[in-house]
């Protein structure tokens, strides 16, 4: 019975699943890992600890399936994307803590080269921002001693996670990553597919230390059985994390988009085989590409959503645990007028403003918690319904309806709000785990376990659909308080 083992290496944590040819969950494994802040606006992580979580989840996961790693097909793998991991070719060891997507460190590097956006912006689809992993290889490369002439000299290979997991489960046999994950680095021309020189040049990046850039489904190359849990397995899929989010909710057409609502929020629309050129506001990114077919994306990266409920809960502790978020914002039938402008890292899609802040307005004596919940979860709404409409007007479509997913996306009143503000129908599949899912799919193409995407697209099975309330005159009154709020958001830091 052929099984795929998809790994999702997220930013708090990696799940396992264990994925039949019916496309259903057999069994899981998770396994959360530590946050390093060493200071305000940085944030890292040890890539040795993202190893260990994978191991102990795919453990896990293939444990509860009474099964052994040898009697899997394949492996696919998603990941945070982004995030930047250098490390000894030789020894396999990280010579620095990961900078992850989140950092803020190299905002002023970014301003400093602003001028060269408009260049940067027609190669890459991108805007100029630290998300981005270009500027944090470039102060890696200038802050750790040595490290500069190491990369120059060979010795050093950068990579996002997927790179970094395929070494290590290969035992550095393969040095490789997707074009999905490459579109995120600001060093891939997705234009021509292909790494820049001139980019690599502008931020000071040697050749030498790339990964090599294959089709997302396919195979890079087998484990080593010393390496991982004793068995040789095809690694056969590679795909960013909402890319594959993108796939596992079968959006295989143009125009069919997902929301996925995590620590952020990402809405990826198919855009088919040609890339459209830069966008204001939104990015333009790889989706995948199987069987010699690109398929490109257009993205609106909202920074904060589910995290803004993780402040709620460890920040203020008006809450216990996530799950509470949802009755507490229900007991109340409005927001009384309150509004939650989340910038807790600045703003992303379509504002690009990394100086706006957190902002919480209309405040008044009767203010309570349950009003501030239920702002948090109208914000994810009002996120979206910005980055939608910027999505509509530069793609000239109109949306058929929004897939949804992500820890977040089990709040009904979530989707509700969702599906009103958007005025299009807000569609939550059964399986919720879509970028693992999206993972598995895209190894088990390659091995030949499903014949292509429209089988796939059979398998997409819907849980529940909301649809919009038709009076307007309510959503759009409550927009409009929105917008206001924003207003008070942007540009709130100074630049240090
Ligand atoms: N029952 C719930 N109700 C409301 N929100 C929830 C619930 N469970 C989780 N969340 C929110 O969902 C978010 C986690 O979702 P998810 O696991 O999809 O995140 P993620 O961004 O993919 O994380 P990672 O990058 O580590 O994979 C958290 O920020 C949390 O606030
Ligand atoms: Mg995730």
């Amino acid at each position: 019975m052929p099984r795929i083992l998809a790994i999702d290496a997220g930013t708090t944590g990696v799940t396992a699943l264990v994925v039949g040819q019916d496309a259903r969950v057999q069994a899981r494994g998770y396994r959360e890992f530590p946050q390093h802040f060493p200071r305000p606006g940085w944030v890292e992580h040890d890539a040795r600890e993202i190893w260990n979580a994978t191991l102990a989840a795919c453990r896990e996961a293939l444990s509860a399936a009474s099964i052994q790693a040898g009697d899997l097909t394949a492996i696919g793998i998603t990941n945070q994307r982004e995030t930047t991991v250098l490390w000894d070719r030789a020894t396999l060891e990280p010579v620095h803590n990961a900078i992850v997507w989140q950092d803020r460190r190299t905002a002023e590097r970014c301003d400093a080269l602003r001028a060269e956006e408009p260049r940067i912006r027609a190669r890459t689809g991108l805007v100029l921002d630290a998300y981005f992993s270009a500027t944090k290889i470039e102060w890696l490369l200038e802050s750790v001693p040595g490290l500069d002439e190491r990369a120059r000299a060979g010795e050093i290979a950068f990579g996002t996670i997927d790179s970094w997991l395929v070494a290590k489960l290969t035992g550095g046999r393969v040095h490789a990553t997707d074009p999905s994950n490459a579109s995120r680095t600001l060093l891939y021309n997705i234009y021509d597919r292909a790494w820049d020189p001139a980019l690599l040049e502008a931020f000071g990046v040697p050749p030498e230390v790339l990964p090599e850039v294959r089709p997302s489904s396919g195979r890079f190359g087998v484990t080593e059985a010393g390496a991982f849990l004793g068995a040789r397995i095809p690694v056969s899929g590679i795909a960013g994390d909402q890319q594959a989010a993108l796939f596992g909710q079968a959006c295989f057409s143009p125009g069919m988009a997902k929301n996925t609502y995590g620590t952020g929020s990402f809405v990826l629309m198919n855009t088919g085989p040609t890339a459209a050129p830069p966008q204001p506001g939104l990015l333009v990114t790889v989706a995948w590409e199987i069987g010699g077919q690109i398929c490109y994306a257009l993205e609106g990266s909202i920074f904060i959503t589910g995290a803004a409920i993780q402040w709620l809960r460890d920040g203020l502790r008006i809450i216990g645990s996530a799950a509470e978020t949802g009755p507490l914002a229900e007991s109340v039938p409005d927001t009384g007028g309150v509004y939650f402008v989340p910038a807790l890292a600045g703003l992303g899609s379509p504002h690009w403003d990394p100086y706006a802040r957190g902002t919480i307005v209309g405040i008044t004596r009767g203010t309570t918690t349950a009003h501030i919940a239920r702002a948090t979860v109208e914000a994810m709404a009002y996120q979206t319904r910005d980055v939608v409409e910027a999505m509509e007007r530069e793609a000239g479509v109109r949306l058929p309806e929004l897939r949804v997913d992500g820890g977040a996306s089990v709040m009904d009143l979530l989707c509700r709000l969702q599906a009103d503000q958007l005025g299009v129908a807000v569609r939550r599949p059964e399986v919720k785990e879509t970028t693992a899912l999206g993972a598995a799919f895209m190894a088990g193409l390659a091995e030949g376990i499903w014949s292509g995407t429209e089988e796939l697209a059979r398998a997409w099975r819907i849980e529940k659909e909301f649809l919009p309330s038709p009076d307007h005159g309510e959503r759009d009154r409550l927009y409009a308080g929105w917008v206001r709020a924003l207003g008070r958001a942007r540009g709130w830091a100074e630049p240090a």
